[in-house]
């Protein structure tokens, strides 16, 4: 097939991606890339070259419908000059409106949900042969989840998805029902993937799920075993993992942390969501304040000089002034170095959606805005502690025009400084010369 671009270039099959969301929609995006460079088509930088855009959407916090409507209907003009341009839809908007979307969104030629991405291929080559308008959203329930990772240039760090789906249910939450219930991929074929990773050069890997410490491989063994797993039997260099969940957290996870720690990153994103146990009880999150605040306390005894990150949620339905002040109150108890936070947005299917005492959105801006303030100011006194200490730095890019390196630290700080592009993927040593609450500026010490 070939295709008039819009500046008269002849493109060849051609696939751009819009991609919202989080890490997980990031990583389904590079999936469907390199499916479909199987496939021969080539991945292009924006949608005027390209002979087949898809809409890689979020429905997690976002208004996601109509950012879909919106961005379909910024195509139109590309789809007159261009009949045989294809738009599709794909992550959790297509898996939550199914045909629905097809329906009101004309433009559209397929929908597919969150479990159909491998079967984008023979959804395009259908297309192809003039097969009209495609649905592919049904929830793979029976095989196992079996994906081995496909990244074009996975680079010095990458994503490993261990996990699929959510049971938890959270009452504002709209994952488990558009990612489906939860499975984990098997343990071997994990060790596998990430060997195979290494050998391709990559040094740190992120094991990737909605909540990584309920992961069960086929044989029982549970997340503190896939870590020891992944620490001894493969030679990647450093080993992440996000979301865990703070019920799921236990000493035992914190201790294969300390064991190894030497590949696994002193840091954990813990997402508490409110810093109040009523509040808590009413998000279904399974712990209060109490707990929450006992398990940090646990994990930085366990894993001296950890370093924590969290997302909250303002605003909940019914959320008093008190149990705001309650979440402000937490954040000087642990003290997370960055906060991921978000006002609480009705989402549909959620148990939350149907609560009475919605809050405004002018009421739920000003407890987000005051919610930052109060972080900056915990940020910036914390990160002082960096200043004069020497932290191993992977180095995961390097700046022609700056002649500046990028990298991150165990405890995921990003930290800049000078030095040369032959470091890249190297772990060096870097003194600390000045602290922001979000970066670090050093200097590279020699060994
Ligand atoms: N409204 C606001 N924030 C939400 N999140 C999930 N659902 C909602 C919602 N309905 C946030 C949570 C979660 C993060 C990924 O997104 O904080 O941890
Ligand atoms: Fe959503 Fe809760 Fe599952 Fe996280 S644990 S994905 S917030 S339901």
């Amino acid at each position: 097939m070939e295709v008039e671009n819009t500046e008269n270039k002849m493109v060849d099959k051609s696939v751009f991606v819009s991609t919202y969301g989080c890490q997980m929609n990031v990583n389904d995006s590079e999936r469907m890339y390199s499916l479909l460079e199987m496939s021969n088509y080539k991945p292009v930088n924006t949608p005027d070259q390209a002979s087949l855009i898809i809409i890689n959407s979020c429905s997690v916090r976002e208004k996601p419908v109509h950012k879909v409507h919106s961005e379909v209907g910024r195509y139109r003009k590309l789809k007159e000059k261009n009949p045989n341009l294809k738009i599709g839809v794909g992550g959790c908007v297509a898996q939550q409106e199914k045909k629905k979307l097809l329906k009101d969104v004309p433009l559209l030629d397929f929908v597919f949900g969150t479990d159909a991405i491998d079967e984008l291929p023979k959804i395009i080559s259908d297309l192809e042969q003039g097969d009209n308008k495609v649905v592919s959203t049904r929830f793979e329930h029976q095989k196992p989840y079996q994906i081995e990772t496909l990244v074009r240039n996975p680079g010095v760090a990458t994503f490993v998805n261990i996990t699929k789906g959510c049971d938890n249910f959270c009452t504002f939450c709209v994952v488990p029902f558009t990612r489906g219930r939860e499975r984990s991929r098997k343990l071997s074929e994990l060790i596998f993937d990430i060997n195979t990773l290494v050998k391709r050069g990559v040094k740190e890997v992120t094991l990737l799920g909605q909540n990584v410490n309920s992961y069960k491989s086929e044989c029982g063994v549970n997340f503190s075993g896939l870590l020891k797993a992944v620490s001894e039997d493969t030679d990647i260099e450093r080993i992440r993992y996000t979301t865990s969940h703070p019920k799921d957290f236990d000493q035992e996870l914190a201790d294969v942390m300390q064991k190894y720690r030497e590949k696994i990153c002193d840091y954990v994103h813990l997402p508490v969501q409110s810093g109040n146990s009523e509040v808590l009880q009413r998000m279904n999150r399974g712990y209060t304040r109490e707990e929450f605040i006992d398990k940090a306390i646990m994990i930085q005894e366990s894993i001296p000089g950890v370093s924590f990150s969290s997302d909250i949620i303002v605003g909940f339905p019914g959320e008093t002034e008190k149990q705001f002040e309650d979440t402000l109150s937490l954040m000087d108890v642990v003290k997370f170095e960055s906060v991921y936070a978000f006002k609480y947005s009705p989402r549909p299917f959620t148990k939350a959606a149907k609560f009475e005492e919605q809050l405004t959105e002018a009421e739920k801006s000003q407890r987000l805005h005051r919610l930052f303030e109060h972080h900056d100011q915990i940020a910036s006194q914390l990160c002082k502690k960096y200043e004069n200490q020497t932290l191993h730095v992977l180095v995961e890019e390097f700046n022609s025009k700056s002649r500046r390196l990028m990298g991150r630290s165990t405890q995921n700080k990003v930290v800049h400084f000078e030095g040369s592009e032959d470091l890249v993927g190297q772990t060096v040593p870097v003194k600390i010369i000045q602290a922001f609450a979000q970066t670090l500026r050093g200097e590279l010490q020699f060994q």
